[in-house]
């Protein structure tokens, strides 16, 4: 069991926000599958909620299904900040989050997203504000530091704890370093050691059951954040709770539950944002679960201009016929076919040759590569 302030939480993993992706119908999906309990929204300009922008309604679009839920909010105005706090307190989320991991100049320059890092005393006071407005918890997310000189996690979360935050998200890169190289367990560690009280979550390349453990394991971590590894694996957080909980490794899903899953991704985007806009939006989404089908070239060419639900079913269909030259008789891939085992960057063991295991996730593009 973990708290973040007065809220019990059933679960120590947790949803990463993930801008353009980490949508209701996502949510719906890995809550279904299981093993998580607080899930959080794409990250929402406070100021737009406050103008009832209908694109950011819709980015906190949620439903009875979907708890509890947090919502991650971004500015640099302290009244703002705190005003849509209490708007989404009002609306019956269960938790706001603060990013301080935004790289975008626009909200850099003017002391908003990455900046936050490098200016304790500004950001404790916005922090302070949105603290006493509101009874549910506030959280914060951030990366290491701006760049490896400038380390600032530690005194950052340090502050905001005495600033009233219920828990800290920290991403294990600093924000020059982008997605590239090694999540660094060590500054993850010292995050938790700055801090006296509140739980501090880890976050970053974790693709497996064991690199959770592992991540706790080292840097005594309260909690695990999941994004990209829930995106190729939707069963992840499950999986994960399985294994801390017994040890045993439970298997990974079969193509079929794939299919099913992936099925009903679809139908929940189709509902949420009806069958054009959800088909168009489909064609990022499938590809991902699609990175663990084995080949997927004849797939991924189709999916990718997909406008309706019945063409998904064709391409599905079409698919499956095509995928059976790769299996055997009982319709399993051959050995050759399988995809590669995940690790994460930070868990590469020295007896595995680089070639044979997938370290690097991939970023999707666009201008959040640098998340
Ligand atoms: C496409 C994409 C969108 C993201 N959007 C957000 C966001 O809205 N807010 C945020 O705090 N972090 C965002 N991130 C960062 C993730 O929450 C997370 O910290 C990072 O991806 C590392 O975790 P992972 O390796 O489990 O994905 C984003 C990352 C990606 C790849």
């Amino acid at each position: 069991m973990i708290r973040f302030g007065s809220l019990e939480l059933g679960s120590n993993l947790f949803l990463s926000p993930l801008a353009g992706y980490t949508n209701l119908p996502f949510r719906l999906v890995v809550r279904e599958i299981g093993g998580v309990d607080l899930c959080t929204t794409d990250l929402v300009n406070a100021r737009s909620l406050l103008e009832r922008n209908r694109k950011a309604l819709k980015l906190i679009e949620s439903n009875e299904q979907d708890r509890p839920l947090a919502v991650q909010l971004f500015g640099a105005v302290p009244e703002e900040m705190r005003d849509a706090a209490l708007y989404v307190e009002s609306l019956g989320v269960r938790s706001v989050d603060i990013n301080m991991g935004c790289p975008v100049k626009k909200v850099c320059r003017v002391g908003g997203g990455s900046a936050m890092m490098t200016e304790l005393d500004r950001t404790a006071a916005l922090v302070r504000g949105m603290v006493e407005a509101v009874k549910i918890p506030v959280t914060a997310k951030m990366r290491l530091g701006w760049d490896d000189d400038n380390l600032t996690a530690p005194d950052l979360a340090r502050a905001l704890e005495d600033a009233g935050v219920s828990a800290v998200f920290i991403h294990g890169r600093t924000r020059e370093q982008g997605f590239s190289g090694t999540v660094n367990l060590a500054g993850i560690r010292a995050v938790v050691a700055a801090v006296r009280r509140i739980p501090v979550i880890g976050n970053g390349d974790v693709t497996t059951p064991e690199a959770a453990a592992l991540m706790i394991r080292e840097t005594g971590c309260a909690g695990v954040s999941m994004g990209r590894g829930a995106f190729y694996d939707p069963w992840i957080f499950r999986r994960t709770r399985h294994y801390l909980a017994t040890g045993e490794l439970l298997p990974e899903p079969s193509f079929a539950e794939r299919v099913k899953i992936l099925s009903r991704h679809l139908d929940l985007m189709i509902e949420v944002f009806g069958e054009q806009l959800g088909c168009v939006m489909f064609r990022k989404v499938a590809p991902w679960y699609a990175k663990r089908f084995g080949p997927v070239a004849e797939f991924n060419k189709r999916v990718v201009q997909m406008s309706s639900r019945a063409e998904f079913d064709e391409i599905l269909a079409r698919y499956r016929t095509w995928r059976a030259q790769f299996c055997d008789d009982q319709g399993e891939l051959l050995p050759r076919y399988r995809p590669s085992p995940m690790l994460a960057s930070f868990e590469r063991e020295a007896d595995q040759p680089p070639s044979t295991v997938r370290t690097a996730i991939p970023v999707p593009r666009g201008p959040v590569e640098v998340w």
